[in-house]
């Protein structure tokens, strides 16, 4: 019997269409364009409206993936939402979306796994599809990365932006193939990067809001160390799992957290030439779950990729988490 492969058959992404650029940020707190461009490759990101929200974002990326996948909603077997920023609490933004898309006979969750969400999803619809579990399984990293931003702190508000990306998977059509992922997590570190409010932990008070605790709170230069130190280890992992070496990689897509992360990782691949290494941080910053869903879906719309090809996926967020995958072309 020929073993299930689990593909990636139609991308999507939505990006908001306001864009806050370094120059608007330079109104908003001491910073400039110069110490922003040089310390992250940032020059503008996208910003949500007031009343456009994480599941409204990461429906319509769903609706372009569900029509590149010519597939309609009613196909979905099961829906995986990655966000920090969900619509609520609970219930969960998958079933928020999955109303607003009308995927009836879908099941759905959301999963936390900070900026490293596409990459934990991505593993989860393959094991689903794999197994024979489910057949479709729709994924969506959506964050609206705004609402939680506080743009009173210099050395957090310059980085984040807002956007969805969604991903159709199945066992059937043709596509990428999940070829390997590699996860880890290190929850000895988790005060690096949290939110410190909100929770059950420090439920919202007048107290915790004055304190500006329902932001992102993060030790930049900490984070920055570990960042290029897991992404690389996962690479490398990722790659010896899947009996592969990097001079088999057409395309390295990095978490786009900070272009110096992404130059850091760069140097450490002896045969990836710059030009193979996808960028989108310039113009969308720091889009947590989305990034790395975003950057395939743009990467794959400015052609299909020649049967063989491997893309090497990697990303690394808040928990600590981080991970890797490959993907190849049919
Ligand atoms: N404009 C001007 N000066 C600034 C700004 C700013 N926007 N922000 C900080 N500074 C100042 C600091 O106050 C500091 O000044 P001081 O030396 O007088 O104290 C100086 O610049 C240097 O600050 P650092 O924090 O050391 O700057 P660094 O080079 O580390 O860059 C940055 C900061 C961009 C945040 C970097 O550390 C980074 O990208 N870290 C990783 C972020 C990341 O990968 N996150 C991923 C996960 S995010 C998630 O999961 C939600």
């Amino acid at each position: 019997m020929t073993r299930r492969k689990a593909k990636i058959i139609g991308t999507g992404s939505y990006l908001p269409e306001k864009v806050l650029t370094n120059q608007d940020l330079e109104k908003i707190v001491d910073t400039s364009d110069e110490w922003i461009v040089t310390r992250t490759g940032m020059k503008e990101r996208r910003i949500a409206k007031d009343d456009e929200f994480t599941s409204h974002m990461g429906a319509k990326a769903a609706l372009e993936a569900l029509a590149n996948a010519n597939m309609t909603p009613d196909q979905i077997d099961f829906i995986l939402v990655a966000t920090l920023t969900p619509d609520y609490a609970f219930p969960s933004t998958a079933c928020l979306i999955q109303s607003s898309i009308g995927a009836k006979k879908a099941a759905g969750a959301d999963v936390q796994a900070a900026c490293t969400g596409f990459l934990y999803l991505l593993s989860m619809a393959k094991s689903f599809v794999e197994s024979g579990l489910y057949k479709n399984v729709l994924i969506i990293a959506a964050e609206k990365l705004s609402a939680i931003t506080n743009y009173k702190d210099r050395s957090t508000c310059i980085l984040f932006g807002d956007g969805a990306a969604a991903c159709v998977i199945s066992s059937e059509g043709k596509g990428l193939v999940v070829e390997n992922i590699q996860l880890g997590a290190d929850g000895d570190q988790a005060d690096l990067i949290i939110m410190p409010a909100g929770g059950s932990r420090k439920p919202a008070t007048l107290e915790s809001v004055a304190s500006c605790e329902h932001y992102i709170k993060m030790a930049g230069n900490e984070v920055f160390k570990h960042a290029v130190r897991r992404m690389e280890a996962a690479c490398k992992d990722c790659l010896e799992g899947a009996g592969l070496t990097e001079k088999e990689i057409s395309w390295l897509i990095p978490h786009q957290a900070n272009m110096r992360i992404i130059d850091a990782i760069a140097k450490r691949f002896e045969h990836l030439p710059q030009e193979r290494i996808f960028k989108t941080v310039q113009k969308y910053g720091n889009t947590s779950a989305s990034s790395v869903g975003i950057a395939l879906d743009e990467l794959l719309r400015r052609g299909p990729l020649q049967p063989g090809e491997k893309i090497l996926l990697t990303a690394f967020g808040a928990g600590l988490t981080w991970g890797a995958g490959i993907l190849g072309a049919e």
